[in-house]
């Protein structure tokens, strides 16, 4: 591999998953102006360049406020339907041809879209773009940890009606002073219901070793997202690679949020054993997708062929798929210039 154009060839054309990204964090600035249009919402600024020069966030919080705020051009099914099959159009341009996408009901019901009405426009675009594009998608629904556990609970007896839709449930939005453990009931229920467990420990979070140990002790999750700062305790590393758990490392976003690609850091993790992968999480507002973020990797961080590999291979092999499934998306990993 000589040159950095290779590399690019060389990551454009491998067979990809995304296990962390999240569909509202899709919404394209051109797409919000549309619906903004047609809902009669109204943005505060006069061209998409305009609004994305006024993306100016430097940590969660910052990013959170301007997040939800864009939410609001999204009211009926159609726009749920337009923003994700955006989002899988894209994403299949990229190579990435299986992926599970977030979804945040309750920033939608909190302003009186109906859940069925969010779930609905997502399934539609997904059932479309697996029979027309060949992407294959599940959808993870996340709860708000700054709302009450009251909140996460009805949502997710809002969503039993929904399962066979849905593969799992995670955890996201502000985690000061939101530890895991304030839904634990939830997760024992969601557990007992079928679902796979994830949570977000993002990066540099106040508590934040507390927060892993409570995901892997009190939760039992299946997965965690970011949860690059495991790194801190040579025991929660032994204990996650012990258990095989995937981690949703999101380089781009953490240079936006923390100010740093955490390259040494995923380094660190595949050398451990721990099973890193690779996403976008909100690449509308970070402006990168998967490839654009294992570019980086190799760009500024120096990662090669064989690393971007390996790190492509974790997310084949901690996705929520069955074996067989999983055995097809790694034999093509195999076949192709890998
Ligand atoms: N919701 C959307 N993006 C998020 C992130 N990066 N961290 C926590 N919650 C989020
Ligand atoms: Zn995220």
């Amino acid at each position: 591999m000589s040159t950095t154009n290779d590399l690019r060839a060389f990551i454009a054309q491998l067979p990809k998953a995304e296990l962390h990204v999240h569909l509202e964090g899709t919404l394209e600035p051109e797409l919000s102006f549309a619906l903004a249009a047609r809902n009669g919402v109204q943005l505060g600024h006069d061209t998409p360049e305009a609004l994305v020069a006024a993306y100016d966030f430097h940590d969660l919080p910052s990013f959170l406020a301007i997040y939800y705020k864009a939410m609001e051009v999204l009211v009926h099914e159609q726009d749920f339907y337009e923003l994700a099959w955006a989002y899988l159009v894209k994403t299949r341009s990229q190579n990435v041809l299986y992926c599970e996408m977030f979804f945040d009901p309750q920033a939608h019901t909190g302003r009186g879209v109906a859940f069925d009405t969010v779930i609905k426009g997502i399934r539609r675009a997904q059932v479309q773009a697996a029979a027309e594009l060949g992407v294959e998608s599940q959808l993870i629904m996340c709860f708000l940890r700054e709302l009450p556990a009251a909140s996460a609970m009805e949502t997710l007896i809002a969503s039993l009606p929904y399962k066979h839709w849905i593969v799992g449930v995670g955890l996201d939005s502000d985690e000061k002073n939101n530890p895991p453990i304030k839904f634990a009931a939830v997760f024992a229920r969601a557990r007992a219901e079928g679902y796979r467990l994830t949570m977000h420990c993002d990066v540099n979070q106040q508590n934040t070793l507390v927060h892993i140990g409570q995901c892997l002790d009190v939760i039992g999750v299946d997965r965690i997202d970011h949860g690059v700062n495991a790194l801190e305790d040579p025991a929660l590393c032994a204990e996650i690679a012990r258990r095989g758990l995937g981690l949703t490392v999101c380089p781009i976003s953490n240079r936006f949020v923390v100010q740093n690609l955490t390259g040494d850091e995923i380094r660190r993790m595949l050398a451990l054993g721990m099973k890193a992968t690779i996403n976008s999480d909100d690449p509308a507002y970070f402006r990168g997708y998967m490839n654009e973020n294992l570019i980086a990797l190799h760009e500024d961080a120096g990662f090669t062929a064989a690393e971007i590999t390996s790190l492509v291979r974790n997310s084949f092999e901690v996705a929520w798929l069955d074996d067989r499934r999983r055995q097809h998306y790694l034999a093509l990993l195999d076949g192709s210039g890998s």
